[in-house]
Protein backbone atom coordinates (compact mmCIF):
# COMPACT_ATOMS: atom_id res chain seq x y z
CA UNK A 1 0.00 0.00 0.00
CA UNK A 2 2.51 2.63 1.17
CA UNK A 3 4.42 1.75 -2.26
CA UNK A 4 1.65 2.67 -4.13
CA UNK A 5 0.85 6.03 -2.46
CA UNK A 6 4.37 7.19 -3.08
CA UNK A 7 4.38 6.18 -6.57
CA UNK A 8 0.69 8.21 -6.84
CA UNK A 9 2.14 11.00 -5.17
CA UNK A 10 5.04 11.30 -7.46
CA UNK A 11 2.86 11.16 -10.80
CA UNK A 12 1.25 14.07 -9.10
CA UNK A 13 3.82 16.51 -8.50
CA UNK A 14 5.04 15.51 -12.15
CA UNK A 15 1.63 16.35 -13.44
CA UNK A 16 1.79 19.41 -11.24
CA UNK A 17 5.04 20.55 -12.06
CA UNK A 18 4.40 20.25 -16.29
CA UNK A 19 1.16 22.74 -15.64
CA UNK A 20 3.32 25.26 -13.69
CA UNK A 21 5.56 25.03 -16.20
CA UNK A 22 3.57 26.22 -19.22
CA UNK A 23 1.82 28.81 -17.30
CA UNK A 24 5.35 29.84 -15.52
CA UNK A 25 8.35 30.37 -18.28
CA UNK A 26 11.02 30.47 -17.88
CA UNK A 27 12.55 27.54 -16.45
CA UNK A 28 15.35 27.21 -18.93
CA UNK A 29 17.55 30.07 -20.10
CA UNK A 30 19.94 31.25 -22.62
CA UNK A 31 23.74 30.18 -22.11
CA UNK A 32 24.49 32.86 -19.43
CA UNK A 33 27.85 35.08 -20.13
CA UNK A 34 30.01 37.04 -17.63
CA UNK A 35 29.04 35.14 -14.49
CA UNK A 36 32.30 34.81 -13.26
CA UNK A 37 33.95 35.77 -10.37
CA UNK A 38 30.61 35.08 -8.75
CA UNK A 39 28.74 37.84 -7.75
CA UNK A 40 24.21 38.81 -7.70
CA UNK A 41 21.33 36.48 -7.13
CA UNK A 42 22.63 32.84 -7.77
CA UNK A 43 25.71 33.38 -5.65
CA UNK A 44 25.01 33.07 -1.86
CA UNK A 45 28.43 33.49 -0.24
CA UNK A 46 32.07 31.71 -0.10
CA UNK A 47 32.20 28.19 1.97
CA UNK A 48 34.50 28.40 4.98
CA UNK A 49 37.82 26.95 4.51
CA UNK A 50 39.90 24.31 6.89
CA UNK A 51 43.21 22.83 6.81
CA UNK A 52 43.72 19.28 7.51
CA UNK A 53 47.42 18.39 8.45
CA UNK A 54 48.45 15.47 7.63
CA UNK A 55 51.55 15.69 9.10
CA UNK A 56 50.21 15.60 12.22
CA UNK A 57 49.27 12.19 13.96
CA UNK A 58 45.98 10.92 12.43
CA UNK A 59 43.97 11.22 16.04
CA UNK A 60 44.72 15.03 16.26
CA UNK A 61 44.20 15.53 12.09
CA UNK A 62 40.51 16.39 12.42
CA UNK A 63 40.24 18.45 16.02
CA UNK A 64 40.41 22.20 15.14
CA UNK A 65 37.23 21.27 12.35
CA UNK A 66 35.29 18.56 14.72
CA UNK A 67 35.59 21.60 17.67
CA UNK A 68 33.82 23.70 15.44
CA UNK A 69 31.44 21.21 14.19
CA UNK A 70 30.76 18.98 17.13
CA UNK A 71 27.33 21.23 17.60
CA UNK A 72 25.74 20.51 14.30
CA UNK A 73 26.84 17.30 14.67
CA UNK A 74 25.81 16.14 17.64
CA UNK A 75 22.04 17.38 16.91
CA UNK A 76 22.01 15.40 13.85
CA UNK A 77 23.17 12.18 15.93
CA UNK A 78 20.54 12.62 18.40
CA UNK A 79 17.63 12.71 15.83
CA UNK A 80 18.92 9.70 14.44
CA UNK A 81 18.83 8.20 17.95
CA UNK A 82 15.82 9.29 18.54
CA UNK A 83 13.97 7.92 15.07
CA UNK A 84 15.80 4.25 15.66
CA UNK A 85 14.57 4.86 19.75
CA UNK A 86 11.13 5.45 18.17
CA UNK A 87 11.33 2.11 16.47
CA UNK A 88 12.73 0.55 19.51
CA UNK A 89 11.59 1.97 22.60
CA UNK A 90 14.23 -0.28 25.13
CA UNK A 91 17.09 1.73 23.51
CA UNK A 92 18.91 -1.71 23.44
CA UNK A 93 19.75 -1.00 19.84
CA UNK A 94 21.98 1.86 20.30
CA UNK A 95 23.23 0.74 23.59
CA UNK A 96 24.52 -2.25 20.96
CA UNK A 97 25.67 0.56 18.96
CA UNK A 98 27.56 2.41 21.02
CA UNK A 99 29.20 0.13 23.12
CA UNK A 100 29.87 -3.56 20.78
CA UNK A 101 30.00 -1.99 17.39
CA UNK A 102 33.57 -0.75 17.33
CA UNK A 103 34.50 -4.32 18.82
CA UNK A 104 32.39 -5.93 15.92
CA UNK A 105 33.21 -4.25 12.78
CA UNK A 106 36.73 -4.49 13.39
CA UNK A 107 39.64 -1.88 12.38
CA UNK A 108 38.98 0.36 9.62
CA UNK A 109 41.70 0.20 7.27
CA UNK A 110 44.94 2.55 7.06
CA UNK A 111 44.83 5.91 9.31
CA UNK A 112 41.00 5.90 9.25
CA UNK A 113 40.94 3.82 12.72
CA UNK A 114 42.71 6.28 14.46
CA UNK A 115 41.17 9.58 12.74
CA UNK A 116 37.54 8.23 14.47
CA UNK A 117 38.68 7.67 17.40
CA UNK A 118 39.97 11.53 17.22
CA UNK A 119 36.84 12.47 15.92
CA UNK A 120 34.67 10.54 18.80
CA UNK A 121 37.49 11.97 21.66
CA UNK A 122 36.73 15.68 20.51
CA UNK A 123 32.80 15.25 19.80
CA UNK A 124 32.06 12.97 22.59
CA UNK A 125 30.01 10.95 20.27
CA UNK A 126 30.79 7.15 20.99
CA UNK A 127 32.84 5.72 17.92
CA UNK A 128 30.48 2.98 17.64
CA UNK A 129 28.18 5.81 16.25
CA UNK A 130 30.55 6.80 14.20
CA UNK A 131 31.21 4.48 12.78
CA UNK A 132 27.64 3.13 12.07
CA UNK A 133 27.17 6.70 10.43
CA UNK A 134 29.78 5.66 7.96
CA UNK A 135 28.99 2.17 6.98
CA UNK A 136 30.40 -1.26 7.15
CA UNK A 137 33.57 -1.95 6.69
CA UNK A 138 33.59 -5.09 3.82
CA UNK A 139 33.80 -2.71 1.22
CA UNK A 140 34.81 0.79 1.10
CA UNK A 141 33.24 4.14 2.08
CA UNK A 142 32.95 6.30 -0.82
CA UNK A 143 35.09 8.81 1.31
CA UNK A 144 37.85 6.49 2.32
CA UNK A 145 38.62 5.75 -1.71
CA UNK A 146 38.82 9.70 -2.48
CA UNK A 147 40.68 10.60 0.55
CA UNK A 148 43.20 7.45 -0.32
CA UNK A 149 43.81 8.31 -4.03
CA UNK A 150 43.98 11.96 -3.22
CA UNK A 151 46.76 11.45 -0.54
CA UNK A 152 48.66 8.65 -2.19
CA UNK A 153 48.41 8.26 -5.90
CA UNK A 154 51.00 9.70 -7.90
CA UNK A 155 49.36 9.14 -11.14
CA UNK A 156 46.49 9.91 -13.60
CA UNK A 157 46.48 6.04 -14.40
CA UNK A 158 47.03 4.68 -10.75
CA UNK A 159 43.75 6.40 -9.79
CA UNK A 160 41.91 5.83 -12.56
CA UNK A 161 42.61 2.22 -11.59
CA UNK A 162 42.03 1.99 -8.09
CA UNK A 163 38.75 3.91 -8.81
CA UNK A 164 38.25 1.41 -11.27
CA UNK A 165 38.44 -1.49 -9.58
CA UNK A 166 38.12 -1.20 -5.84
CA UNK A 167 34.83 -2.44 -4.20
CA UNK A 168 32.82 -0.09 -2.81
CA UNK A 169 29.71 0.40 -0.73
CA UNK A 170 28.03 2.42 -3.07
CA UNK A 171 26.63 3.08 -6.54
CA UNK A 172 29.01 5.96 -7.74
CA UNK A 173 30.27 8.55 -10.74
CA UNK A 174 33.94 9.27 -10.27
CA UNK A 175 35.19 12.33 -12.19
CA UNK A 176 38.83 12.55 -13.00
CA UNK A 177 40.93 14.64 -14.64
CA UNK A 178 44.75 14.47 -15.21
CA UNK A 179 47.06 17.53 -16.18
CA UNK A 180 48.25 15.94 -19.94
CA UNK A 181 46.34 15.94 -22.97
CA UNK A 182 43.64 13.34 -23.06
CA UNK A 183 43.46 12.65 -19.26
CA UNK A 184 39.61 12.86 -18.15
CA UNK A 185 37.31 10.43 -17.74
CA UNK A 186 33.93 9.35 -16.00
CA UNK A 187 33.48 6.03 -14.13
CA UNK A 188 30.72 5.01 -14.04
CA UNK A 189 30.62 2.40 -10.98
CA UNK A 190 28.36 -0.04 -9.08
CA UNK A 191 29.68 -1.74 -6.16
CA UNK A 192 31.47 -4.16 -7.44
CA UNK A 193 33.03 -3.25 -10.89
CA UNK A 194 33.26 -0.28 -13.20
CA UNK A 195 30.20 -0.32 -15.47
CA UNK A 196 31.88 2.03 -18.29
CA UNK A 197 34.93 4.53 -18.40
CA UNK A 198 34.08 7.32 -20.48
CA UNK A 199 37.15 9.39 -21.86
CA UNK A 200 38.25 12.82 -23.49
CA UNK A 201 39.15 11.98 -27.33
CA UNK A 202 40.81 14.56 -28.48
CA UNK A 203 41.13 12.93 -31.94
CA UNK A 204 37.13 12.81 -31.94
CA UNK A 205 36.89 16.00 -30.89
CA UNK A 206 35.65 14.92 -27.75
CA UNK A 207 37.40 17.45 -25.51
CA UNK A 208 34.72 17.80 -22.95
CA UNK A 209 32.72 15.10 -20.67
CA UNK A 210 29.63 15.86 -18.87
CA UNK A 211 28.48 13.63 -16.46
CA UNK A 212 24.86 14.53 -14.76
CA UNK A 213 22.91 11.94 -12.18
CA UNK A 214 22.28 9.84 -15.18
CA UNK A 215 24.46 6.94 -16.53
CA UNK A 216 25.59 7.85 -20.18
CA UNK A 217 23.97 5.46 -21.90
CA UNK A 218 20.45 6.06 -20.60
CA UNK A 219 18.21 9.08 -21.33
CA UNK A 220 17.78 11.61 -18.60
CA UNK A 221 14.38 11.79 -17.16
CA UNK A 222 12.35 13.98 -19.35
CA UNK A 223 12.14 16.59 -16.71
CA UNK A 224 15.40 16.31 -15.36
CA UNK A 225 17.33 16.82 -18.31
CA UNK A 226 20.72 19.02 -17.65
CA UNK A 227 22.95 17.17 -19.91
CA UNK A 228 21.47 18.73 -23.39
CA UNK A 229 21.41 22.40 -21.94
CA UNK A 230 25.06 21.96 -20.77
CA UNK A 231 26.33 20.38 -23.75
CA UNK A 232 25.13 23.16 -26.13
CA UNK A 233 26.63 26.09 -23.50
CA UNK A 234 30.11 23.73 -23.96
CA UNK A 235 29.46 24.06 -28.09
CA UNK A 236 29.45 27.63 -27.82
CA UNK A 237 32.80 27.83 -26.43
CA UNK A 238 36.17 26.27 -27.60
CA UNK A 239 38.57 23.91 -25.82
CA UNK A 240 40.84 26.69 -26.12
CA UNK A 241 38.49 29.69 -24.29
CA UNK A 242 37.81 26.75 -21.42
CA UNK A 243 38.60 28.54 -17.90
CA UNK A 244 37.33 28.67 -14.68
CA UNK A 245 35.02 31.66 -15.93
CA UNK A 246 33.37 29.93 -19.35
CA UNK A 247 32.60 26.89 -16.66
CA UNK A 248 31.25 28.70 -14.59
CA UNK A 249 29.06 30.34 -16.99
CA UNK A 250 27.52 27.08 -17.78
CA UNK A 251 27.18 26.11 -14.24
CA UNK A 252 25.01 29.32 -13.65
CA UNK A 253 22.45 28.24 -16.79
CA UNK A 254 19.05 26.82 -15.87
CA UNK A 255 18.41 24.12 -15.13
CA UNK A 256 21.64 23.03 -14.84
CA UNK A 257 21.93 25.42 -12.03
CA UNK A 258 18.26 24.46 -10.14
CA UNK A 259 16.98 24.61 -6.61
CA UNK A 260 18.56 21.68 -5.40
CA UNK A 261 22.45 23.20 -7.10
CA UNK A 262 23.95 23.41 -3.40
CA UNK A 263 27.72 24.85 -4.31
CA UNK A 264 29.75 25.20 -7.66
CA UNK A 265 33.57 24.10 -7.21
CA UNK A 266 36.32 24.83 -9.98
CA UNK A 267 39.30 22.92 -10.06
CA UNK A 268 42.74 23.16 -12.15
CA UNK A 269 44.88 20.05 -11.48
CA UNK A 270 47.61 22.54 -13.59
CA UNK A 271 47.28 25.10 -11.77
CA UNK A 272 46.36 24.02 -8.70
CA UNK A 273 43.70 26.04 -8.01
CA UNK A 274 40.56 24.91 -6.00
CA UNK A 275 37.29 27.27 -5.47
CA UNK A 276 33.75 26.42 -4.13
CA UNK A 277 30.84 28.74 -4.11
CA UNK A 278 27.35 28.45 -2.76
CA UNK A 279 24.81 28.82 -5.18
CA UNK A 280 21.08 30.02 -5.02
CA UNK A 281 18.63 29.92 -7.80
CA UNK A 282 16.23 32.63 -7.60
CA UNK A 283 12.47 32.12 -8.93
CA UNK A 284 11.35 31.40 -11.89
CA UNK A 285 13.58 28.32 -11.23
CA UNK A 286 13.11 24.57 -11.21
CA UNK A 287 12.92 22.53 -8.28
CA UNK A 288 16.01 20.02 -9.30
C1 LIG B 1 48.95 6.83 2.32
O1 LIG B 1 50.19 6.19 2.39
C2 LIG B 1 50.87 6.30 3.66
C3 LIG B 1 52.26 5.72 3.51
O2 LIG B 1 52.15 4.40 3.04
C4 LIG B 1 50.02 5.61 4.71
O3 LIG B 1 50.63 5.73 5.98
C5 LIG B 1 48.65 6.27 4.74
O4 LIG B 1 47.81 5.59 5.65
C6 LIG B 1 48.00 6.25 3.37
N1 LIG B 1 46.78 7.07 3.40
C7 LIG B 1 45.57 6.56 3.19
C8 LIG B 1 44.43 7.53 3.26
O5 LIG B 1 45.35 5.40 2.94
C1 LIG C 1 51.77 16.67 -14.46
O1 LIG C 1 51.94 16.15 -13.15
C2 LIG C 1 53.13 15.41 -12.99
C3 LIG C 1 53.09 14.77 -11.61
O2 LIG C 1 52.92 15.74 -10.61
C4 LIG C 1 54.33 16.36 -13.18
O3 LIG C 1 55.51 15.66 -13.01
C5 LIG C 1 54.25 16.98 -14.57
O4 LIG C 1 55.24 17.93 -14.73
C6 LIG C 1 52.89 17.64 -14.81
N1 LIG C 1 52.78 18.01 -16.21
C7 LIG C 1 52.23 19.17 -16.61
C8 LIG C 1 52.12 19.37 -18.07
O5 LIG C 1 51.88 20.03 -15.83
C1 LIG D 1 27.58 19.36 -29.24
O1 LIG D 1 28.55 19.12 -30.21
C2 LIG D 1 28.78 17.74 -30.49
C3 LIG D 1 30.01 17.66 -31.39
O2 LIG D 1 29.89 18.51 -32.49
C4 LIG D 1 27.52 17.17 -31.11
O3 LIG D 1 27.72 15.80 -31.39
C5 LIG D 1 26.38 17.31 -30.12
O4 LIG D 1 25.17 16.87 -30.70
C6 LIG D 1 26.23 18.76 -29.67
N1 LIG D 1 25.27 18.76 -28.58
C7 LIG D 1 24.40 19.75 -28.38
C8 LIG D 1 23.43 19.56 -27.25
O5 LIG D 1 24.40 20.77 -29.01
C1 LIG E 1 37.76 32.85 -27.31
O1 LIG E 1 38.64 33.80 -26.73
C2 LIG E 1 39.16 34.76 -27.64
C3 LIG E 1 40.20 35.58 -26.91
O2 LIG E 1 39.80 35.87 -25.61
C4 LIG E 1 37.98 35.60 -28.17
O3 LIG E 1 38.48 36.55 -29.11
C5 LIG E 1 37.01 34.66 -28.88
O4 LIG E 1 35.87 35.40 -29.29
C6 LIG E 1 36.57 33.56 -27.95
N1 LIG E 1 35.77 32.58 -28.67
C7 LIG E 1 34.63 32.07 -28.22
C8 LIG E 1 33.95 31.07 -29.10
O5 LIG E 1 34.16 32.37 -27.12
Amino acid sequence: MLGWSRITLLLLTVAVTCTLAQQAPPWTENCRKSTYPPSGPTYRGPVPWYTINLDLPPYKRWHELMADKAPALRIIVNSLRDLVNAFVPSGKIMQIVDQKLPGLLGNFPGPFEEEMKGIAAVTGIPLGVIEWILGKKDAMWIGFITRSVLENSTSYEEAKNILTKTKILAPAYFILGGNKTGEGCVITRDRKQSLDVYELNPKQDRWYVVQTNYDRWKSPFFLDDRRTPAKMCLNQTTQENISFATIYDVLSTKPVLNKLTVFTTLMDVTKSQYETYLRDCPDPCIGW
